[in-house]
């Protein structure tokens, strides 16, 4: 990221880190043990909820950047999540084994969008989705990606997408209770809070709203949370705010292509020794047992 985007006024980034600094813990040690990371998803079991965020164009990353960034966090024992990709793309990183969720961007036809899910899904994709904050007509100039157009989706649109497979359907790019309370509506698989990075500026942290979106999902489904996370102890703060599992996305390109699949693998593991950390000195013995009381928000919201 340039100098410029940090430096401008009402910079995502900025925000959501200065959201993640002002949440403080408290410690607990008396009846501590040693915790366990391990995190079940969709009938299947990781070592970690630490995932790989949703990244496209990895290849300028590194010659084959997604497969061995797959590699990398199968090796890991995490979640791999991607984003926009060609077929010969997706199926690569699918064979790799990991468990992958693959999410598809919103284009103007809804056809194009199933074609994408059966794709992934007759390729072994643990569950598909779509970045709904990626949406656009002519809107801020981002009616097209790839040369493929963008379109606005409606509750509607959701739900016939979810009906559309038989995978989990996660929407990516849930900012909001409204959006969340639609999602229940439409009978999601699961959501990202995301800002994606800053497709606005000023957007609300997503954990300032996390909290308020897993009341609203009452435990329906899964609740993913990226953006700004850098190391473990920013995951458990998310999963004390109520995420089921937190994505990290730019923190890793740079272990990506300075080390490949193990520059990854290490990461990943690096960012679950620190959350194990932190659940010891919380008193936490596993994912279910984080308790948001240890949360003091300095925030002020
Ligand atoms: C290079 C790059 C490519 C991305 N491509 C996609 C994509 O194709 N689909 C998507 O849903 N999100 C995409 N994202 C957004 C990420 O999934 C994520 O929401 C965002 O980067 C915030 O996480 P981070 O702060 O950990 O990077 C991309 C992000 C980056 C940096």
């Amino acid at each position: 990221m340039s100098e410029e985007k940090t430096e401008r006024r009402g910079d995502a980034d900025r925000i959501t880190r200065e959201y993640f600094d002002g949440l403080f813990l408290e410690m607990r040690h008396i009846d501590a043990v040693e915790p366990s990371t391990a995190f079940a998803l969709y009938g299947e079991t990781f070592k970690t909820p630490v995932m790989f965020a949703a990244l496209s164009h990895l290849d300028k990353v590194r010659p084959g950047g997604g497969t061995e960034a797959a590699k990398g966090v199968k090796a890991a024992g995490a979640v791999m999540w991607y984003g926009i990709s060609e077929r010969p793309e997706t199926e690569a990183i699918l064979a790799t084994g990991a468990k992958t969720v693959k999410i598809i961007k919103p284009y103007a036809d809804n056809g194009a969008i199933i074609r994408e899910m059966e794709h992934a899904a007759e390729h072994g994709a643990l569950a598909v989705g779509m970045d709904i904050d990626h949406q656009g007509g002519s809107a801020g100039n981002r009616g097209s990606v790839l040369g493929i157009p963008m379109g606005f989706k409606s509750l509607a649109d959701v739900k016939a997408l979810v009906k559309a497979t038989k995978l989990p359907f996660v929407l990516k790019g849930v900012l909001s209770e409204v959006d969340a309370r639609k999602c229940v509506d439409a009978g999601v698989g699961g959501i990202v809070v995301s800002h994606h990075h800053g497709l606005v500026d000023y957007p609300v942290p997503p954990l300032s709203v996390l909290p308020r979106i897993v009341k609203v999902v009452n435990g329906l489904f899964p609740i993913f949370v990226d953006c700004s996370v850098r190391r473990g102890i920013d995951v458990f703060k998310a999963l004390a705010l109520g995420a089921t599992a937190v994505s990290v996305g730019r923190a890793v390109m740079e272990p990506l292509k300075t080390g490949g699949a193990d520059g990854v693998k290490t990461f990943i593991e690096e960012c679950t020794a620190d959350l194990s950390w932190t659940m010891a000195v919380t008193a936490a013995k596993d994912l279910a047992h984080i308790d948001s009381s240890v949360v003091v928000n300095a925030n002020g919201f």
